[in-house]
């Protein structure tokens, strides 16, 4: 059990999902949050468990802030980055700052103090285009986006620090996540947050891209069997619930659960260099850990979109602040 656990990102969609796990699942063990808040970072998603774990603002690049929380703490969960595909293709400078750098600035602490896990969060976008059939760890890298390219190179050279100095990283790469708290720029809290306005559903392209979905708690039970591990360092691990869906299938199930109709899909022009499928095996994850996924896909989807029907409390504030910036000039509309 890893007594004090330094969580970057802890705040955004992923982060606060798996602080909430630990806090359930490992009362016993003592967290920090470092997170820069970004846009994308909101202490509202973890405002019920104020006190249960301590919070830092501060950037994951900054090596003396990062240097004195690594110093204390045990095991690092590194979720911190800039995340949004569509962001990197305008703003690449950003990912390559905070997803590339920022690793190097917590891996160097890492060297310095000393942990006993260092879990890199990964992501499955590592691979570009799974033709054929899912991606296996052993698949070439061939990131096609700013943001895959960014996180392709952090996770990289969190394997190179265990191949050089020993670092015990592991490193996880997870499909696309579905639940709560996820910023409403994303596919699913984009589209349901739409409807319930009454906006339209804005499809790149043909919308029959497929990706390769997953409820965010089996991704936190599959991070945390990652982190209680002592073997295994230097290993990659693809994490997935074999739940391939097009963005049209995505679309339709947001509609029926809201009771709605196709006529409020609208394709839209295509994102460059748009991945026709994401879709990784996670046999190996299975058979190491014997972790499986706990969440029945249509079931959580629905609990997912009922969420955020039942939370505009969340997403109100959020819609009307930077994001409407954003939204507006990412899709070019003046709603
Ligand atoms: P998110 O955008 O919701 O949250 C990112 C968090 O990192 C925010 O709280 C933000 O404030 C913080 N952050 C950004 N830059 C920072 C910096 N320089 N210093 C400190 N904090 C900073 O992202 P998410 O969807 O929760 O993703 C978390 C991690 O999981 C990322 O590493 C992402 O690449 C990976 N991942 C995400 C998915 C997915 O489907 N969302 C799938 C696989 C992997
Ligand atoms: P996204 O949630 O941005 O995740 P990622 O690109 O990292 O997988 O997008 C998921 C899929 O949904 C992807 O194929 C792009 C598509 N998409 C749309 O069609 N319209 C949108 O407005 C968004 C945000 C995504």
């Amino acid at each position: 059990m890893r007594q004090k656990v330094l969580v970057t990102g802890g705040m955004g969609f992923i982060g606060s999902n798996f602080v909430r796990y630990m806090l359930k699942h490992h009362p016993d063990t003592d967290i920090i949050v470092l997170d820069k808040l970004t846009y994308a970072g909101n202490p509202a998603n973890l405002a019920d468990l104020e006190g249960e774990f301590r919070f830092v603002k501060g950037d994951v690049a900054d090596p003396v802030v990062v240097d004195a929380l690594v110093k204390e703490c045990d095991g690092i969960v590194h979720f911190a980055a800039e995340t949004h595909v569509d962001r990197s293709i305008d703003y690449a400078g950003d990912f390559v700052r905070t997803d590339v750098y920022g690793t190097f600035v917590l891996l160097e602490a890492a060297r310095k103090h000393g942990v006993d896990r260092f879990v890199h969060i990964s992501t499955d976008e590592v691979y570009g285009e799974a033709v054929g059939r899912p991606s296996l760890e052993t698949d070439e890298l061939a990131p096609k986006s700013p943001y895959a390219a960014s996180k392709a190179g952090a996770d990289r050279l969190a394997f190179s620090y265990h191949a050089t100095y020993g670092i015990p990283a592991v490193i996880s790469r997870c499909a696309n996540n579905y639940g709560p708290y996820q910023y409403p720029e994303k596919l699913i809290p984009l589209f349901v947050t739409n409807a319930l306005e009454g906006k339209k559903l804005p499809v790149y392209g043909h919308g029959r891209n497929v990706r390769d979905w997953i409820h965010v708690d089996d991704h936190c039970s599959a991070v945390d069997a990652m982190l209680q591990d002592d073997g295994h360092a230097g290993e990659t691990f693809n994490v997935s619930a074999g739940e391939e869906r097009s963005v049209l299938e995505i679309a339709d199930i947001i509609l029926r659960t809201l009771g709605l109709g196709d006529d409020l899909i609208e394709h839209v022009a295509d994102r460059p260099g748009h991945v026709m499928r994401h879709a990784v095996d996670a046999a190996k994850l299975r058979k190491t850990y014997g972790w499986r996924p706990s969440h029945d896909f249509e079931e959580s989807m629905r609990r997912t979109v009922q969420w955020y029907v039942e939370h505009p409390e969340w997403w109100g504030p959020i819609r009307s602040g930077e994001f409407r910036d954003y939204y507006e000039k990412q899709y070019m509309l003046a709603d």
